[in-house]
This record gives C-alpha cells, sequence and structure tokens, in this order.
C-alpha cells in the first residue's frame, strides 16, 4: 500500500474488489416510482448472490432496518438474511449490518463467529450506528445524541475483537462490560472478521482510523472521496492503525452515455417527493445533528437523497468504459472497494460482470497498480 493516500498505487497493489447491497429491504435503492426490477424475496436474492460471485463481486452487504422509513416497507433480518445466501453461495463473503442498541457484543460475536465457523470464514460485519430516531423510537430503544452513538459503537468494535481474539476478555467501558468471558469457538477467520463501519461525520471517521478495518463512504465526488480518504488514512497513520476504504456508488452502465443518463433522469423524475422529503428530514439526526454539523447527507440536495446513500454523486454513469476508468481514478486516490447498487440488480450485476470488470482488470494491469 503507498505511503501517501493521494499517490497512485504502484506494482504489488490488490486489485480493487466490488460489492453490492443485498436488496433484503423492499423497494430498491432508489426512492422513486420508476420500474424496478429487483425483488427483495429470498429466491431473488439467493441467484443475485450467486450471479455476484460468478460476475466477479467478492462482497454482499446487507442492510439492517426494523421499520419503514424511505419506501422499504418490508426488511429482512440481515444476520439470518445473510446466512441463508452464504449457504447458497461458495466464495462471496457477506458484510452482515449490526446495529448496537438492539444488538449487543456477546450476542453479536457470538453469532458471527458461528456463522464464520459454518462458512469456513465468508463473514465480515457492518457496524451500523444509526440515524434513525423514529426507528429506535417504535423499538423502544434509548436514542443516544449523535456523538455518543460513535462512542458506543467504538465500544461495541473494541468487544467484538476482545471477544473474538483473546483467551478470556476483560472490559470495563461505559456501555458494555465483560468478566474473563471465553468465547469459545472463536470465528474461523484469524485474527477475526473483517470489521467494516460507515458514516461521514467527524466521530464516524475518527472511529474508523481508530478501530475499523474498513470504511465505506456515502457516494461523493473525486474530490470529495480524496479529502475525506486523506483525512482517514492520516489519523489512522497518527494512530498506528491502518484501514481500507470502501466507496458507495449508483451504478448506471448502459452502451451510451445518452441512454444512462436518460435512466437517471427517469429515476429522478419518478421519485416519490414525499418519501425522500421524510428521508430527508429523519438524516437532519444524522450528521448534521453532530458538533462539526459534516456527517452523512448534510449537503445532499433533494436529487441526491433519490439513491439514500448518494450514490449518485460517486458518478459510475455511463458506458462501460467511461465507468471502468472512473473506478480505476478511485483506485488511485485510495480506494480499495466500490459498493454498488444497481436498478435492476440480477441483470445490471451480470452485465457489470461482463463489460465493465474485465476493462478495470485491464487498465488495472496496463497502469501497473496491481502486482503483474
Ligand atoms: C455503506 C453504508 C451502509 C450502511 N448501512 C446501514 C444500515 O444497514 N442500516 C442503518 O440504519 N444505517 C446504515 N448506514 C448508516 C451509517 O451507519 C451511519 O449511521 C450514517 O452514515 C450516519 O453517519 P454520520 O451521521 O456519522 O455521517 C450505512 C452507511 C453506509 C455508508
Amino acid at each position: 500500500m503507498s505511503s501517501s493516500p493521494y499517490a497512485v498505487r504502484g506494482p504489488g497493489g490488490d486489485p480493487i474488489r466490488f460489492a453490492y447491497w443485498v436488496p433484503n429491504v423492499s423497494g430498491g435503492l432508489v426512492i422513486s416510482n420508476i420500474e424496478q426490477r429487483t425483488s427483495w424475496d429470498i429466491d431473488y436474492n439467493r441467484k443475485l448472490a450467486q450471479t455476484a460471485e460468478n460476475s466477479g463481486f467478492d462482497y454482499a452487504l446487507s442492510q439492517i432496518r426494523f421499520t419503514a422509513g424511505y419506501g422499504a416497507e418490508y426488511q429482512h433480518e440481515p444476520v439470518l438474511f445473510s446466512h441463508a445466501l452464504l449457504a447458497a453461495t461458495k466464495q462471496l463473503k457477506l458484510i452482515v449490518a449490526i446495529l448496537p442498541g438492539p444488538w449487543n457484543p456477546a450476542v453479536a460475536a457470538k453469532q458471527l463467529a458461528t456463522m464464520d465457523q459454518l462458512t469456513s470464514g465468508r463473514v465480515a460485519v457492518n457496524i451500523v450506528s444509526g440515524w434513525f430516531r423514529g426507528e429506535f423510537h417504535a423499538i423502544g430503544e434509548p436514542w443516544l445524541d449523535h456523538d455518543e452513538r460513535y462512542r458506543r459503537s467504538e465500544e461495541f468494535i473494541r468487544s467484538l475483537k476482545g471477544i473474538w481474539t483473546e483467551d478470556e476478555f476483560t472490559f470495563k467501558g461505559d456501555f458494555y462490560r465483560f468478566n474473563n468471558y471465553s468465547l469459545k469457538p472463536k470465528p474461523f477467520q484469524k485474527p477475526h472478521p473483517e470489521i467494516f463501519q460507515g458514516g461521514s461525520s467527524r466521530a464516524a471517521r475518527d472511529m474508523a482510523a481508530r478501530v475499523s478495518d474498513w470504511y465505506f463512504t456515502n457516494g461523493n465526488t473525486p474530490d470529495g472521496h480524496a479529502a475525506q480518504i486523506a483525512d482517514i488514512k492520516s489519523k489512522a497513520a497518527q494512530n498506528g492503525h491502518s484501514v481500507k476504504i470502501g466507496v458507495n456508488a449508483f451504478v448506471i452502465a448502459r452502451e451510451t452515455e445518452q441512454e444512462a443518463k436518460d435512466v437517471l433522469n427517469e429515476i429522478i423524475e419518478k421519485a416519490n417527493p414525499e418519501a425522500v422529503r421524510a428521508f430527508g428530514h429523519e438524516v437532519k439526526n444524522a450528521g448534521k445533528a453532530s458538533p462539526e454539523g459534516e456527517g452523512n447527507w448534510a449537503k445532499s440536495t433533494f436529487e441526491d437523497l433519490v439513491q439514500y446513500n448518494d450514490g449518485f454523486k460517486t458518478n459510475l454513469i455511463g458506458t462501460p468504459e467511461q465507468i471502468a476508468e472512473r473506478i480505476v481514478h478511485l483506485k488511485t486516490i485510495g480506494v480499495d472497494l466500490v459498493l454498488t447498487a444497481f436498478l435492476h440488480f440480477q441483470e445490471e450485476v451480470e452485465y457489470f460482470g461482463k463489460r465493465v470488470l474485465p476493462i478495470v482488470r485491464e487498465l488495472e494491469q496496463q497502469r501497473a497498480l496491481v502486482a503483474a
């Protein structure tokens, strides 16, 4: 890995990885009434996971949602749903969303260790800090202030790591306590399953720079991503920690740029304004509520929010060649993984694997961004 966050990776770098959002909630990944040939049911998702692993995807990210928010009227629980997808695949890794509050680290560590054993090491976890106050209210969970949610998440991550790696784990935190706790069996992966985390606020970035293996950004412009990555990597280096970067993007790959742009315009034209505005209102409890007012969605426009993780901003919208170029550019600014979403997941994951990914791999070789 290069020492400067801005430097182009030299020979010896890893190929950029790909993940997709598991549609385990209804309504797809855009808040729009446009036709979406995507389903949240298990049969669709099993087939999608198989297609994804055969198309060159390494990871799938499941979502945690307890109540509807922006559509997403129906929501499957991510631990069990991820396990069903692991059972239907051979290589794909499932990044399981876990929400501190409803979950405590003892239960999560135990569930994920068992899943990791059952699948010979195909589990990862995404620690979600929460932005949706109404959801917490609905299930009777106390709602903490923004930065307190991250303090809790950090203790959660430290607890997971301790439980997974220490013979006898003792921890005295403000949120969690353990006394000579021995988890047996430990997870299959050593030292432990990878720990992902998202969020754009100061608290989210600082947590990533201290304890997470991976940091997920929301969608952003290349300059925006470069600044975020530089900030996190330099903070991590000061802490003697290293963190990999995953970038969110809504992909619209079509044979012509015009076709791709037309699809984007149609998604936005057919947006469900009430649901987008309701979402816009709820996310004010996220980064905007942080002391520096800088988190996810703090600067998002109505159009941005139609993809609820700002995925249009990353601009993987165009021809396969254009998209591959932009992905390779992301790699040169320090991105290790692109987290993708699509309008019609099944057919577009397949198309991405056939048309975009081979160009990415070729460009990585040509530009000596990977080991020969
Ligand atoms: C890639 C990614 C996946 C996320 N998945 C979920 C999820 O499944 N459920 C959820 O409630 N929040 C999810 N989040 C939200 C974050 O955990 C966090 O609460 C949110 O980004 C607010 O961060 P901020 O206010 O610190 O910027 C996700 C965020 C990202 C970037």
